[in-house]
């Protein structure tokens, strides 16, 4: 509770952040209101709405993070998008809403050695390559071969892996190393994005959303929220004889806060924005 405002204090750091354009109209700041101690999200006084933002979307990636920033990353933080790609998330998104620092191995930093400070950041962004066929030895190996090549130009730095895990297991060396990563320049209260896809890999069924959130969670990574993105279009399977699993056409955005060590999973969850509670001093 030691972070958390009282309301009038508050809602006067709101309206200031309000009125200096820090949090444009309609945007879901986190307004909380204390009773007995206890932070409270609903009350009778409160509206019945169904505007509200929900998990599941047949949308792009852009549209999606879009509502994924609306609810968990407000205006003004500083972010660092380590795989920043081509862009395509921030498509959606004012550039003037954040500090946005982006970089991407094609652009000579590795997400796994990031060139900021300890606890200097408010939001990382984190979207590698998702599956196995990504991750090959030989460069003439990688999935996305031929008529498919943008598919791996988008997805990849499109080069082989020399050294390490190899499969299933590199995509999950990835993520574990740039969450580490992540965690060291995040301050306490600040927020992971990772964007994943599960995989069959050697015939297995692989759980990627769950194997990284129950890593991540060691590493004091609190899995707040989850949004489950859709494919609008229909994937193929090639080389068919019989069909083991369901193909995937779904992904997912995985929204993490780091914690602070010792406090209690609820208190964890609840835990304010510091630039807020810092703006109202
Ligand atoms: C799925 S794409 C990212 C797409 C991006 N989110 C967008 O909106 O366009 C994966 C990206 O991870 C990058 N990448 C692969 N390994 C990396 C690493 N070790 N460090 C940083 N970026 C990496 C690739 O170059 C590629 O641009």
């Amino acid at each position: 509770m030691a972070n958390l405002l009282r309301p009038a204090k508050q809602a006067a750091a709101i309206a200031s952040l309000v009125a200096a354009k820090a949090a444009p109209e309609g945007f879901l700041f986190p307004v909380r209101h204390e009773q007995r101690g206890t932070p409270k999200r609903r009350s009778p006084r409160g509206d019945a709405t169904t505007d509200v933002i929900v998990t599941a979307h047949v949308a792009g990636n852009a549209e999606v993070f879009e509502q994924v920033m609306n609810l968990h990353v407000p205006p003004g933080w500083m972010v660092a998008d380590v795989t920043f790609g081509k862009g395509v998330f921030w498509q959606r998104i004012p550039l003037n809403r954040y500090t946005l620092h982006a970089s991407d191995l094609k652009t000579g930093v590795d997400c796994r050695r990031l060139p900021y400070a300890d606890g200097s950041h408010d939001c990382v962004v984190l979207d590698p390559p998702y599956m196995e066929g990504l991750f090959r030895r030989s460069k003439d190996h990688l999935a996305g071969a031929g008529s498919y090549a943008a598919f791996r130009d988008h997805y990849s730095n499109g080069e082989g892996t020399s050294i390490g895990p190899k499969y299933h297991a590199a995509v999950l060396d990835l993520y574990f190393r740039a969450g580490t990563e992540a965690h060291r320049v995040l301050r306490v209260g600040g927020v992971l994005v990772v964007k994943c896809q599960d995989e069959v890999s050697a015939n297995q069924q692989r759980l990627t959303h769950v194997e990284i959130i129950n890593e991540y969670a060691k590493l004091g990574l609190f899995a707040k929220d989850l949004f489950v993105v859709v494919r609008k279009n229909r994937p193929g399977m090639s080389r068919v004889i019989k069909q083991e699993h369901a193909r995937k056409n779904h992904s997912y955005f995985i929204v993490f806060l780091k914690t602070c060590p010792g406090r209690s999973v609820r208190a964890r969850a609840t835990a304010r924005p510091q630039r807020v509670a810092e703006a109202a001093k």
